[in-house]
């Protein structure tokens, strides 16, 4: 009786923010392959993916697919006739959502809402660097004198400081409640709105949607180093590095998040009572790969491509490359069953997981070091399969002691604190606006 009760609930729901590109379409891909490959028969995923217009959702949705259509008739070379199997256990579903424009926000919160159909994983992939352009001068000087340490954090990029976001109410129509107060909006921090904050939203509109066993995955950064993020300036406005930052508080963020510290904010955000078990959060980050979020020309592109795979040769374990190849560690906590992941995370600490690579361009999923927080929260505890050297290591990085282990705990509580102080302030400007008035999709 059990099994036909789980055999009937087989559908296997997630939803990837920004995958008309880059990472996000190399994790759809990714998904697609790894679930046919690991998952049994009787499941179908469901892929909702997000664009942020119509135009470049029908155009994902053709490509996703058509990679689709190619991995049946490479399944069906292997094994006659599996395809017909395979072919009715992916659906995919495009939804729009701007993260930078709150009401398209709650808009695609309510869509999904109405559907009362559960989500298992969650990828917030979507984000911008906010960059104003490259100090090009300085980037050749430093990837001929430090190539490995200059492509993995790079510190040639322009800021861009104070880079706010458009306002969220003001310019609705006037016959609007909302507009009554808009003319006191606060400013939002554009990368911190795109990176973080438009998620943040997101996974409190959807919270119904969640049960213990979903899985909310951030997408950070290698580069979040902790010198990027200034505590004091959450929204990174006043930062030359505000891309890093956003990705820095993104770590403190989910890494924290199962303290009992954190516990509190982490229950309301997830409209949850304080001791249910809720669905957890986990970070990862691709490594360095190439895409256009640097928005480089295309010839530019082709010699970094060219150069990354220099460095992977000489030996750096953060460079993919390819974005399939760092979608690796994404895929592997959207669908690796529990005794390999919470179990995992429960023995040797929450983890940040990156796509790392070896020489001979073979990708893994290994823990990242983080500043304060080390390989797991845990003081000297390096867990197997870590990148551990010299090579992939910031090198203002300081090991963590216990010290900054528990500043990082205080860190990350101030900055739930923060983050759902923000949160209740946005959803009450936001309650009385119509969602009729988003006239962008
Ligand atoms: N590339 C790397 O080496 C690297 C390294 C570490 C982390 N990451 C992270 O990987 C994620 C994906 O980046 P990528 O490298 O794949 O870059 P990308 O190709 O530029 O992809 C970014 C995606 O986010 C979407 N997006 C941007 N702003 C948005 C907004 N306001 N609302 C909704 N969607 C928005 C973009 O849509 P549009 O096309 O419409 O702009 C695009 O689909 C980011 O979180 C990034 O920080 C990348």
């Amino acid at each position: 009786m059990a099994s036909q009760v789980s055999e009937k609930k087989s559908t296997f729901t997630t939803l990837v923010t920004g995958a008309n590109s880059g990472l996000g379409f190399a994790i759809c891909c990714r998904l697609i392959d790894e679930f046919l490959a690991t998952r049994p028969q009787t499941q179908t995923l469901q892929l909702l993916f997000s664009t942020r217009d119509k135009r470049k959702g029908d155009a994902t949705l053709h490509r996703l697919n058509a990679y689709f259509q190619k991995a049946l008739r490479e399944a069906n070379g292997r094994t006659l006739g599996i395809s017909r199997l395979l072919e009715a256990r992916v659906k995919i579903e495009g939804v729009l959502v701007d993260l930078t424009e709150l009401l398209t926000v709650k808009r695609l919160a309510e869509q999904l809402l109405s559907r009362e159909e559960r989500l298992d994983v969650v990828i917030w992939n979507a984000g911008i660097t906010g960059y104003a352009g490259l100090n090009w001068p300085k980037a050749v000087w430093h990837m001929c004198t430090d190539l490995i340490h200059a492509t993995t954090y790079p510190t040639y990029a322009l800021p861009d400081i104070g880079l706010a976001a458009k306002w969220q109410l003001r310019g609705l129509r006037s016959t609007d409640q909302a507009t009554a107060g808009s003319a006191d909006e606060p400013k939002l921090g554009q990368v911190f709105l795109a990176n973080v904050f438009g998620h943040y939203m997101l996974t409190h509109w959807l919270a119904p949607l969640f049960t213990p066993s979903s899985r909310v995955i951030w997408i950070s950064s290698i580069s979040a180093t902790p010198p990027t993020f200034d505590i004091e300036d959450l929204q990174c406005l006043r930062s030359e590095t505000a891309y890093e930052g956003s990705k820095r508080l993104t770590d403190m963020l989910v890494l924290t998040s199962e303290l009992p510290s954190a516990a509190p904010y982490v229950s309301t955000l997830l409209d949850t009572p304080r001791e249910a078990v809720k669905p957890k959060m986990y970070v990862t980050h691709p490594g360095v790969i190439v895409t256009s979020i640097a928005g480089l020309h295309w010839f530019i592109s082709f010699f970094m491509v060219c150069t990354m795979h220099v460095v992977r040769l000489f030996g750096s374990p953060w460079h993919p490359v390819s974005p399939y190849k760092g979608a690796v560690s994404a895929a592997f906590v959207a669908l690796a069953p529990p005794d390999q992941l919470s179990d995992l995370e429960a023995r040797d600490g929450k983890g940040k997981w990156g796509s790392a690579i070896s020489v001979y361009n073979d990708e893994r999923v290994a823990r990242t070091e983080v500043g304060g927080w080390g390989f797991g929260g845990k003081i000297g505890k390096v867990p197997a399969g870590s990148v551990t050297g010299t090579k992939g290591r910031y090198r203002g990085l300081q090991d963590t002691n216990e010290v900054s282990r528990q500043q990082f705990e205080e860190d990350g509580r101030r900055l739930w604190r923060e983050m759902e102080e923000l949160r209740v302030e946005w959803e009450e400007r936001l309650e009385s606006a119509s969602l009729e008035n988003i006239g962008k999709f």
